[in-house]
């Protein structure tokens, strides 16, 4: 096995130690690069740069592997609870039925938020989008409760208290935005009841709580809880490497999950599918308008950074989908578009060349219409189920014994040294 990389500059050779991962996964190690050869690495878009070492998630994009802590995502979405996976995804290993317990308590006792935050809420514009007013809130968390997060405790206090009180600031924004009163969080009901009974239960008319829709909202987060060093989850970190509080953190990750090529793309492929239906259900015009170079359309929830083949989050999202709605009946025309533009799509030249396949998003966003989530609230499932994800990040980055600020380097391209030339000069 090769421990070192030969990199030749100037003639000159410098060995580079080779860093293994569990699953075998290689690394050049440049950390000295610079300082002992004056050379930095480019590659804008970080796709060719490990950030960290992590022992949360492994993805393998050209098999279409996905596990939590070493457990395959497809058992944990047969198997597992949201808040199960959420233990494992922070604590590092599954809890054990005590454990659960003591956790389910935590998240109920954390789950209500403090009166004085409902102002801000009922003082945001009406038109202003979740993601917005959540990503604000998360982080005037940190003013509401101000606490230390300098021993260990604090900092598992800080982390329930997220978890369990962001599906009440959710649903909260939600109820808000309809000029609704909110529903408090009820102790009897576990972490997906309870949301869902706080999004859509009225005095006027209580909400019925349906088995198979909190299973698909069990599996709905579970297939969204983490992916590696995304664009959120490596803001998160980034914010976080100036030893930035949680709540802070995990804002910025919302900011960048809301962005339409993450996790804004649920939100924008129903947008996409509706637009098809709305005209003239013709959905090969979205696949001619995705492969002329000259419109930015893209297929939304088409493609993904890592996987080159079918996102696996995106088999099992499709098969829940299909199950959630014969089970409540539901007859949704934009789901028989979404299945013929994927098979039309699968088939197109351009589509497999790049290696463009359905990601976790294309099918998710049904789902999410099934449940009866408005599509604003889309993104913001995203973020509650990415939650646990964040914030084990965040803990094993403040852990990582060899944490550094994160601050890249650049090539800069601008103007030589010029001097200033006064106003009546120029
Ligand atoms: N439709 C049409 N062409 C595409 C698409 C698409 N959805 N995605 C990528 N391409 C093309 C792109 O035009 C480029 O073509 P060429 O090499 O001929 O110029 C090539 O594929 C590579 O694209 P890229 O932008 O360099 O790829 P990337 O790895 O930087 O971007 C992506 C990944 C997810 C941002 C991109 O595939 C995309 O914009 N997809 C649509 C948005 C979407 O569904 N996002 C959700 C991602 S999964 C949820 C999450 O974790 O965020």
């Amino acid at each position: 096995m090769q421990n070192t990389a030969k990199l030749i500059l100037d003639g000159k050779t410098y060995e580079l130690p080779v860093i293994t991962g569990s699953e075998n996964e290689k690394a050049i190690d440049i950390r000295m690069l610079r300082s002992e050869a004056g050379f930095i690495t480019m590659d804008p878009g970080f796709a060719n740069t490990g950030s960290c070492q992590s022992s949360i998630t492994y993805m393998d994009g050209e098999k279409g592997i996905l596990r939590y802590r070493g457990i395959p995502v497809d058992q944990l979405a047969e198997k597992s609870t949201f808040k199960e996976t959420a233990y494992l995804l922070i604590h590092g290993r599954l809890p054990t039925a005590k454990e659960l317990r003591k956790f389910s308590v935590l998240l109920n006792d954390h789950s209500l938020v403090h009166e004085d935050m409902k102002a801000f809420y009922q003082n945001f514009p009406r038109a202003s989008h979740p993601m917005g007013i959540l990503s604000s809130m998360v982080n005037a968390l940190r003013s509401f409760y101000p606490e230390l997060q300098t021993v260990e405790e604090e900092v598992d206090i800080t982390v329930t208290r997220l978890l369990a009180k962001i599906r009440t600031m959710a649903a909260m924004s939600y109820k808000i935005s309809r000029g609704h009163t909110s529903v408090y969080p009820r102790p009897d009901l576990a972490y997906c009841e309870n949301f869902l009974n706080m999004m859509f239960d009225t005095p006027v008319k209580p909400y019925r709580i349906r088995e198979e829709v909190v299973r698909a909202l069990e599996v709905f987060w579970i297939l969204h809880a983490d992916h590696e060093q995304n664009c959120s989850t490596s803001a998160v970190r980034v914010v976080g490497s100036a030893r930035t509080n949680l709540y802070a953190s995990i804002s910025a990750g919302i900011a960048a999950l809301w962005g339409p090529l993450h996790g804004g793309a649920n939100q924008a492929v129903v947008e996409m599918l509706t637009h098809i239906h709305e005209a003239d259900g013709d959905y090969r015009k979205a696949i001619e308008r995705a492969k002329d170079r000259s419109d930015p359309f893209r297929l939304m929830g088409f493609g993904h950074r890592v996987y080159k083949t079918y996102d696996p989050r995106a088999v099992i999202m499709k098969k829940m989908c299909d199950r959630l709605l014969n089970g409540l009946n539901i007859q949704d025309p934009l789901l028989d578009i979404a299945k013929e533009l994927e098979a039309a799509a699968l088939k197109d030249a351009y589509f497999i060349d790049h290696n463009l396949y359905p990601n976790v998003d294309f099918y998710s966003g049904v789902v999410l219409r099934a449940i009866g989530i408005p599509t604003n609230m889309f993104t913001v499932m995203f973020a509650i189920g990415r939650l646990p994800g964040w914030i084990a990040h965040w803990k094993e980055s403040m852990e990582d014994p060899q944490w550094r600020i994160s601050r890249p380097r650049q090539v800069y391209t601008g103007p030589v040294k010029r001097d200033y030339i006064p106003v009546d000069d120029r």
